[in-house]
């Protein structure tokens, strides 16, 4: 049973300079447990997707099941079941980093002592044990985009949506953030879905790549399959392989299509 399943999910948004066709039908498929890299071009359509797939923003055409939850029907089950770092993060500037994400705990409905531990815990995991009584406001960018993944993480969500989660972490913090996405999906089970724009990163944490493109899915399969298909052999690179993908670079020597 897939645990992600989408079928012709479309949104258009109506502007002053007409209609923006965002999304305009994203099949997609995904396991549990699976970790799904979701990338695309600037503009393809990746926010607005993990924005209706997590209630957030209703769909204009299409349908969805998030955790056996129809995205319309059955909203408040989908939350349930998700945690979302979305691509800019809003946190209270004014509060403790401790207070905000006890805060959030208490929101998915832990007991203050519950949510007390589970903030120390998820300081431990993000390595924010040492600004845990610093105001929000006084973060690094880094510190931040750590605090929002911790609060993704509150109510230990069954899927995970991940938007642009390791844009502007230093070096060490990106692999921390790769090392707990992996250990996320082996010790619980949970669905990763992600978005970036660092190749390297999708190369090595994803189980399966979808690539969208002027808001439809362009591509789909493991990272060794696609580069096979569109980079030319299992060989090239990733940077290589979505380029020609996309239709943005060089095409492959050998572009012989092959099925994925
Ligand atoms: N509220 C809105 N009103 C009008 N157009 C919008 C709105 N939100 C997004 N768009 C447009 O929809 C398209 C897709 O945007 P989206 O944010 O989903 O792209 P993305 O794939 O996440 O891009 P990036 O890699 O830059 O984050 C863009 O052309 C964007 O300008
Ligand atoms: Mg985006």
């Amino acid at each position: 049973m897939a645990v992600i399943s989408t079928s012709g999910l479309a949104r258009t948004f109506s502007t002053r300079q007409g209609p923006v066709e965002a999304v305009r039908g994203i099949d997609l498929r995904v396991d549990p447990g699976e970790i799904l890299g979701f990338l695309g071009p600037n503009g393809a359509g990746k926010t607005t997707t993990l924005r209706m797939l997590t209630t957030l923003l209703a769909p204009t055409g299409g349908a969805a099941t998030v955790a056996g939850c129809d995205l319309v029907a059955d909203p408040a089950g989908v939350r349930r079941a998700v945690g979302y770092v979305a691509q800019s993060g809003g946190v209270d500037p004014h509060v403790s980093v401790r207070e905000e994400l006890v805060t959030q705990g208490r929101l998915y409905r832990l007991t203050r002592a519950q949510a007390v531990a589970r903030a120390d815990e998820l300081a431990a995991d993000l390595g924010l044990d040492a600004v845990m009584d610093r105001r929000t406001a006084a973060l690094s960018g880094g510190q931040r985009r750590r605090l929002d993944i911790a609060m993704g993480l509150a109510h230990r969500p069954a899927v995970l949506f991940l938007d642009e989660p390791t844009t502007g972490l230093d070096p060490a913090s990106r692999a921390g953030l790769w090392d707990l996405v992996r250990r996320l999906r082996d010790e619980h089970g949970t669905t990763v879905f992600l978005t970036t724009h660092y190749l390297d990163e999708a190369d090595a944490l994803a189980d399966r790549i979808v690539v969208v493109d002027r808001g439809v899915v362009a591509a789909d399969g493991t990272p060794e399959a696609l580069k096979q298909a569109h980079g030319g052999s299992a060989q090239a690179t990733l940077q290589d392989t979505f380029l020609a993908i996309t239709g943005r670079g060089p095409a492959p020597v050998d572009s012989t299509p092959v099925a994925v």
